[in-house]
């Protein structure tokens, strides 16, 4: 259940979720003030609550109110949530209240600045089923004939009740190192967490969780939020010299500015928080099924066993080749054929071709079309890569419109993989796209893109836009604007969101598509490391993960066939390897583990998660669903004399009963929680084991 309430003479609404309540109030200044985030309380309990009280320390510093969206004004010391600047070069923004509105359960306070003619909607969604409460802004220049300009509008700021101390969560990493998760001290200070690349980015993805250094995998309260949005982002956690703990958060990075022209608008993303209990692990099972009851669009489909040509072909493709390792991968199980990069125009390596979406003749000379009818009459649906954002300058599309890229007057265009961007903030450049798309699709019966892109922004300008900032937001926006008609015009198209690997995850990217490449990098040891990171905000619906040849190309390293299915089977399973060099026995063992996927997936894919063990000797993580667990153990190094490898399960009842498929033997829930199972992992490096366990009826 959740609900929206006021209590008018406190000017305070508190939203209820099933588990939690968030409180607002109105300040006498009309300032819209933090109350409350936490474990339920009822309109009583935080009617009752101390009302924070603006308080001078000293001419230097002072203790603010808890803002829920931060202005520049007064002595505020912060980062500001909103920052303007009008015509006249006032900056700070004062607050009149002007009403609110409920509509289901949705909540808009409804609020402008004193004296100038700007309106600022706060906006809140609570769900039924979900902690997680949405949040964003609208802002409104409602003036006849002036811009206001904008130099920073978040979605939204969060305040952490006070703790004797914190700690942060958040991933890190670069291209294929995305997610590598950290928990560290919060200092004393203003740490700014973004991406100023026009994407998501490998470096740093737009969550944080914040604790009080007291949680763990199992147990401690977590504050958590997610931005959901796929270009440049900006959150900045600050813990102030009073030790306040806040932050804010939104599209845009420092120094990009917006102009709102008069009578113009703009609605920020959504960025949703979740106060739960139970630790980092109930935290990420509140963000999965969020992200599957509220983003995805197609959550109760299981993802299909996929082949990608990549790793086997490189941009070598051809209709022969193509068909070859179809015919393989269909006799293996795979039900989704992916031909990747290189089927277009010159495009013999990244050098030339991005742009000119046709397809090259030399090596598919009637067209797509008759691949994908065979790849159909194999039984598999057939997809394609693309990468519509981008242009290789040695193309047809360039030499004709040099001017669509972001390009700045005088400046050279950093070329990064051979490629510039081009901008899909002009509404001429999304038409061309979504043109050419809508025909490749329709054209080839084609059931899924692969929508890539390979490169960060630079030298991003817009030659003749007066405000040629806007283009780090309309980018996006074009971006989502086109997959949106796609997915209306195509409803069973599917699409994978992908920039070289997990540059573009994102709860903005899931509501258009259907997952996305978790990493370039598919060494399944580094996998597991990359997977946990992944895990802590999304399901493991949306984590495409590829089994591929060994030694592998960017590590050298080898494992076992088994093991590298195993990390793979976590998540949305897919093929990548060269199918036509494997031995028989080799794709037995696919065959065979894509069996077994298919009998779990359900479980992985819309089960819970629980990640019972992480180190070098034992990494576990287990899916529960109400009929069956299963249990992924991997080791990637074996140590003399290491203990055995027990894991104590969790989130099932401990009265259900449990037949372990291994043995048959029959465990109680509350002998495999309390005690656990040996999962029994055979001794060495980069070994693994699959456990199903069926409860019994
Ligand atoms: C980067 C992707 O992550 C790869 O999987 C592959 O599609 C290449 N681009 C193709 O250029």
């Amino acid at each position: 259940m959740s609900s929206i309430t006021f209590a008018a003479v406190d000017r305070l609404w508190l939203l209820t979720t099933p588990n939690t309540a968030y409180a607002l109030r109105l300040a006498d200044d009309d300032t819209p003030q933090h109350v409350y985030w936490g474990p339920a309380l009822d309109m009583d309990d935080v009617r009752a609550l101390p009302v924070a009280r603006h308080r001078l320390i000293s001419s230097f510093e002072s203790l603010p109110d808890p803002d829920e969206l931060t202005v520049a004004a007064g002595p505020r010391f912060g980062p500001p949530s909103l920052a303007v600047r009008y015509a006249d070069g006032t900056a700070a923004v004062e607050w009149t209240y002007e009403g609110y509105d409920v509509d289901g359960d949705h909540l808009a306070v409804r609020l402008a600045d004193r004296d100038y003619p700007l309106s600022v909607t706060l906006h809140y969604r609570v769900h039924a089923d979900s902690d997680v409460i949405e949040r964003w802004t609208t802002v409104r220049n409602s003036s006849d004939d002036e811009s206001v300009t904008l130099v920073r509008v978040d979605s939204a700021a969060w305040t952490m009740p006070a703790r004797p101390d914190y700690r942060v969560s958040h991933v890190t990493g670069g291209w294929s190192a995305e997610c590598q998760l950290e928990r560290v001290p919060v200092p004393v200070a203003e740490t700014v967490f973004t991406s100023r690349r026009g994407i998501t980015s490998h470096q740093a993805n737009p969550w944080l969780m914040l604790d009080a250094g007291d949680a763990g995998e199992t147990d401690g309260e977590v504050w958590s939020a997610a931005l959901a949005w796929s270009g440049s982002w900006r959150i900045t956690l600050h813990r102030d010299p009073t030790g306040r703990v806040t932050w804010t958060g939104g599209f845009g990075h420092d120094g990009a500015t917006w102009r709102l022209g008069p009578g113009e608008s703009l609605d920020t993303p959504v960025f949703a928080g979740a106060y739960t209990q139970g630790g980092f692990g109930a935290a990420s099972r509140t963000w999965h099924a969020y992200t599957r009851a509220h983003v995805l669009r197609h959550a109760d489909e299981v993802r299909p066993v996929l082949y990608n040509s990549w790793e086997a072909t490189g941009f070598a493709v051809d209709e022969p080749g193509q068909l070859k390792l179809a015919s393989i991968a269909a006799d293996i199980g795979v039900e989704l054929f992916v031909m990747d990069d290189g089927w277009f125009g010159a495009r013999r390596s990244d050098n030339a071709g991005l742009g000119d979406w046709v397809p090259y003749e030399g090596a598919f000379p009637n067209g797509l079309k008759p691949l994908s009818d065979e790849v159909h009459k194999l039984g598999m649906a057939f997809g394609l890569w693309v990468e519509p954002e981008m242009v290789n300058p040695d193309s047809d599309l360039y030499r004709a419109h040099p001017d669509w890229v972001l390009h700045m007057t005088n400046r050279r265009r950093t070329e990064l993989r051979n490629q510039l961007v081009l901008n899909f903030g002009r509404p001429d450049v999304v038409e061309w796209a979504l043109d050419w798309l809508d025909r490749l699709v329709t054209d080839n019966a084609i059931d899924y893109l692969k929508w890539d892109m390979n490169r960060a922004f630079t030298e991003a300008g817009w030659p003749g836009n007066a405000d040629p900032d806007r283009l780090w937001i309309d980018h996006t926006r074009g971006v989502y604007h086109i997959m949106e008609r796609l997915r209306a015009k195509h409803p069973d198209l599917r699409i994978e969101s992908c920039s070289g690997g997990g540059g573009r995850t994102d709860l903005g990217i899931l509501a258009y598509t259907d997952q996305v490449w978790t990493s370039d990098n598919t060494d399944a040891a580094d996998r597991i490391e990359i997977q946990r990171g992944f895990s802590q905000l999304y399901p493991a619906q949306v984590m495409a993960a590829w089994v591929t040849d060994c030694p592998n190309p960017f590590t050298a390293r080898t494992v076992p066939l088994e093991f590298r299915f195993h990390v793979a089977m976590a998540g949305a399973l897919g093929v990548g390897g060269d199918l036509s060099a494997w031995s028989a026995e080799e794709l037995g063992t696919a065959r065979d583990l894509v069996a077994r996927y298919k009998e779990i997936r359900a479980t992985v894919q819309h089960g819970r998660q629980y990640r019972l063990a992480h180190g070098p000797a034992l990494t576990s993580v287990a899916y529960v669903s109400e009929t069956e667990v299963a249990v992924f153990g991997w080791r990637i190094s074996e140590a003399f004399g290491q203990p055995p490898t027990l894991v104590r399960l969790a989130g099932i009842r401990p009265a259900d009963r449990y037949r372990d498929e291994r043995t048959g033997t029959v465990h109680t829930g509350a002998s495999l929680m309390a005690r656990g199972i040996d999962v029994a992992l055979p001794a060495g490096d980069h070994v693994s084991v699959l456990i199903r366990l069926h409860r019994l009826p």
